[in-house]
């Protein structure tokens, strides 16, 4: 049987369209697609974690570009996610200086505690497991990246636990960067 109503279409929350609104004044107006790369962070970090068909639609119609102009971005870069992820992304960085202090050995305690293999989300929907390329913090390897933070010298029992703990107590989703700005506030921020 036909749908009744029309699905909801996805919109920014007033504080994710009011950043980009401000990031669209640094450049000419014909020049929107050059904010993609911020834009596409904003949308992923609204829409659960990950950029969607749908979420990537969204980013090009609120910037008047080609949906093509969003795919091609987004399917390139690895920070963007292309299937839903877990509440937190761990991204290991495998590079020479990290693989040098042990991150082989970091990737299997993380697969073995979490329960996840690289590229999956762990069945408590916690962590999700990603290999990455170097995140220019050798001085402190092996290094997981987790959004805006770093997890240095991951070298240790201690240091791992200490990591997915913090990670676990961080009940409600982190603030948005663009959440800090000014009288800016998301509706959704619990
Ligand atoms: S090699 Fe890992 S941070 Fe540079």
């Amino acid at each position: 049987m036909a749908p009744t109503t029309a699905p909801s279409k996805l919109q920014f929350s007033p504080a994710g369209q009011t950043e980009i609104e401000r990031l669209l004044t640094h450049y000419p107006a014909d020049r929107s697609k050059s904010v993609l790369l911020p834009v596409l962070h904003i949308a992923q970090a609204e829409f659960g974690g990950w950029v969607s068909p749908e979420v990537q639609d969204l980013v090009a119609e609120t910037l008047g570009i080609r949906p093509i102009e969003v795919y091609e971005v987004a399917t390139f870069y690895t920070m963007y996610n292309l299937k839903p992820v877990g509440r937190h992304v761990l991204e290991i960085c495998r590079t020479g200086p990290c693989m040098l202090r042990g991150s082989d050995e970091l990737t299997a305690n993380l697969e073995r505690i979490t329960g996840a293999k690289v590229g999956e989300t762990s069945p408590d929907g916690n962590f999700t497991l990603k290999e990455v390329e170097c995140l220019a913090a050798c001085g402190f390897a092996p290094v997981v990246q987790v959004r805006e933070q770093y997890y240095e010298s991951l070298d240790t029992t201690e240091a791992v636990d200490a990591m997915l703990n913090d990670l676990r107590a961080q009940i409600h989703r982190p603030i948005l960067p663009w959440e800090m700005l000014g009288e800016v506030h998301s509706q959704q921020q619990q």
